[in-house]
């Protein structure tokens, strides 16, 4: 039986794999950080694409069924093209689900003024992903976009709940709001940011939705899953999760404690 591999450019994707398995614990797991080549929110489309197919075709190789690019900016940059073009030559019967398609899904019944911010890395707000999206959706919410190119490393560097990260937040939420005053709905769209939530909800006006993206991606992989029987009979029921990081076992087990509350042990991905 097979496990459901989970991938991200690095730690973020944790806050994800949190949210699955906090609603489908009996599932066996795989995550892989690829946080050797982190972080990809500055990097080109070529590239990211390049490395994310690369990580899914070693999870492919681990004998994942099914693989959740756990990363926003994987998702809004290799997905579709992974999608469309590389599964149906290399691994037709396995499936690659991303994270930007499920939150947009559940945004449409959340906004009441149906003006909604993104924030997220670069390379995400680029890519215009979210609001095309949306606009698939609910072709009436207005978009703004912001990205938020120091959160990132306020949470890799340990520094998301010290006072030198308000000035980032703040400055960040106010150029938001300030640029569209009716948003009422704003969207984590990167896996790092729950980390911040706490200072985010400070700046915030308390009339300000917040989303975070775990439990959005959960419940619409379990909703997946009950569409989709005969991949579902393909999942190990074990309840494991097996870490992998392209970079030092040492250092992921470390700084994933940032992430989760459990000790973990870590494996090299060769
Ligand atoms: N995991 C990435 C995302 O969700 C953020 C980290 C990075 O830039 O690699 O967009």
């Amino acid at each position: 039986m097979s496990a459901i591999g989970v991938f991200d450019s690095g730690y973020g994707g944790l806050t994800i794999l949190d949210g699955i398995r906090h609603l489908m614990p009996e599932y066996d797991y795989i995550y892989y950080g690829d946080n050797a080549r982190a972080p990809y929110g500055t990097r080109s489309f070529d590239v990211v694409y390049e490395y994310t197919l690369e990580a899914v075709q070693k999870l492919f190789g681990m004998g994942c069924p099914l693989v959740i690019l756990g990363c926003n900016t994987a998702s809004a940059k290799a997905l579709r093209t992974i999608q469309q073009h590389d599964l149906p030559r290399l691994a037709p019967d396995r499936r690659v689900l991303g994270v930007i398609r499920p939150t947009a899904e559940v945004v449409g019944s959340i906004t009441h003024s149906r003006h909604v911010g993104i924030l997220a890395t670069e390379g995400t707000i680029r890519s215009e992903s979210y609001t095309l999206e949306i606009h698939k959706l609910f072709p009436d919410i207005v978009v703004t976009g912001l990205a938020c190119p120091m959160w990132v490393p306020l949470v890799e560097n340990g520094e998301y709940d010290k006072p030198a990260a308000d000035y980032f937040i703040r400055e960040r939420i106010e150029t938001l709001l300030h640029s569209d005053p009716l948003i009422d709905t704003i969207i984590l769209g990167c896996t790092h940011y729950p980390l911040l939530i706490n200072k985010i909800r400070k700046y915030c006006p308390p009339t300000v939705e917040i989303m975070t993206q775990g439990g959005y991606i959960a419940s619409s992989l379990k909703d997946y899953l009950a569409r989709h029987p005969e991949m579902d009979a393909r999942l190990g029921r074990g309840g494991t999760v097996q870490y992998f990081t392209s970079e030092s076992p040492e250092r992921f087990r470390e700084n994933a404690s940032i992430f989760l509350s459990t000790n973990i042990k870590v494996n090299k991905m060769e």
